[in-house]
């Protein structure tokens, strides 16, 4: 399988191009191309064809439209100090999004296709990766049930795209973001899909984000679907609890139930306060272990991590049972330190001893 290339003739100019990525933000803009493939049972896969970026045309009757069999992924290319463009840890979104696609009976798409789709668009749209160290290019690859028919039924063909937009700060990095701890809705449960990155998963969270806006609040943090009690993720990332500080800290994360996306930040993060020195450690923490933490002192520092969102801290937390805030409410200096030294090594600042950047072009 191959990526055909037939890129579009009248791409934005400099101009536009520059005021577009200068503009920051999140998804707003996309680049001059995408790419397309297309699955089907007697067929398999056909190659790729890397072209315009654009409309599709689809019957009504879908299958996606009506019973969102749908998955998608989140990766970034970053500029490196020399001029190049390197992805971060690719193999792992392309593993994630077969099993994505085994959980969604949708076709797994060779991991080596996957990477080769995201590595030809990056090379062809590679003036539209942003410049500055916190910038980059956002890679949205997606696959959608394309079989047309109302059955309820796993579909007989699939597509493939993949598109991209440049991308600068999903928060404020210099402010903490507060939440709200659902104990109404839950985003997944044991058997359920929350270990996919499906579509279905974000529209079912969206009425949680709407409370935890009328509730004033950023982000919705999710408890287990059984007791409530027990801390999964926040919206469209991990957690992670600092308890105690300086050397001595220790850097906690909800273990992995199979009801949490296992995020490729998270994993990294594992990795990265190790080498700093931190004790790492996966384990079940419960809302009340959140709230008496905080308030003994011993819960020092949140935050949450994530493609987008990168390292962001969490202040204060709100939920049927109370109201409270970790240290003063501000990002602390764990979560700074972490931050800083994720992206110094996803922009080859600081030395990636474990192979994690792909250098693109
Ligand atoms: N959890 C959810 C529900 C997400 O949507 C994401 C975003 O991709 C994450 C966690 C973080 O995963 P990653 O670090 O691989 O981007
Ligand atoms: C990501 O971090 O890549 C995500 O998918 C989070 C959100 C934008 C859905």
């Amino acid at each position: 399988m191959k990526v055909n290339l037939h890129p579009n003739t009248a791409p934005a100019t400099d101009a536009d191009r520059a005021a577009k990525i200068a503009e920051g933000g999140f998804g707003k803009y996309y680049t001059d191309n995408m790419v397309v493939a297309e699955w089907s049972l007697e067929n398999g896969w056909s190659d790729a064809e890397l072209k315009p970026y654009g409309p599709l045309t689809l019957d009504p009757a879908t299958a996606v439209f009506h019973y969102g069999q749908e998955i998608f992924e989140g990766m970034k290319a970053y500029i490196q100090p020399d001029g190049s463009i390197s992805l971060f840890r690719p193999q792992a979104n392309a593993e994630r999004f077969a099993r994505s696609a085994a959980r969604l009976a949708l076709p797994e798409m060779p991991t080596d296709f996957f990477v080769k789709t995201i590595e030809e668009l990056v090379k062809q749209d590679r003036a539209w990766v942003p410049g500055k160290v916190g910038e980059s290019l956002y890679l949205r690859p997606f696959m959608i049930a394309t079989e047309v028919g109302l059955g309820v039924r796993p579909s007989n063909k699939a597509m493939y795209l993949l598109i991209a937009t440049p991308a600068s700060a999903y928060f404020n990095a210099a402010k903490a973001v507060t939440v709200w701890i659902s104990t109404e809705y839950v985003r997944a449960a044991p058997g359920g899909t929350g270990e996919a990155k499906c579509g279905g998963n974000y529209a079912a969270s969206l009425v949680a984000q709407r409370q935890a806006a009328e509730q004033g609040c950023d982000q919705v943090v999710w408890l287990d679907a059984n007791e409530r009690r027990w801390i999964e993720e926040m919206g469209g990332m991990n957690l992670y609890f600092i308890k105690g500080s300086g050397k001595d800290a220790t850097v906690v994360t909800p273990k992995l139930t199979g009801t949490l996306l296992p995020g490729i930040t998270r994993d990294s993060i594992l990795s990265v306060a190790a080498d700093l020195g931190y004790k790492v450690e996966e384990t079940m923490i419960s809302i009340d272990d959140w709230r008496d933490g905080v308030a003994s002192g011993e819960i020092t520092e949140i935050f949450a991590c994530g493609t987008a969102a990168v390292v962001s801290a969490v202040g204060a937390a709100k939920s049927a049972h109370g109201t409270w805030t970790t240290g003063d409410g501000n990002p602390g200096p764990i979560t700074q330190q972490i931050r800083e030294t994720l992206l110094g090594i996803q922009h080859g600042t600081i030395a990636d001893t474990r192979g994690w950047n792909v250098k693109v072009c």
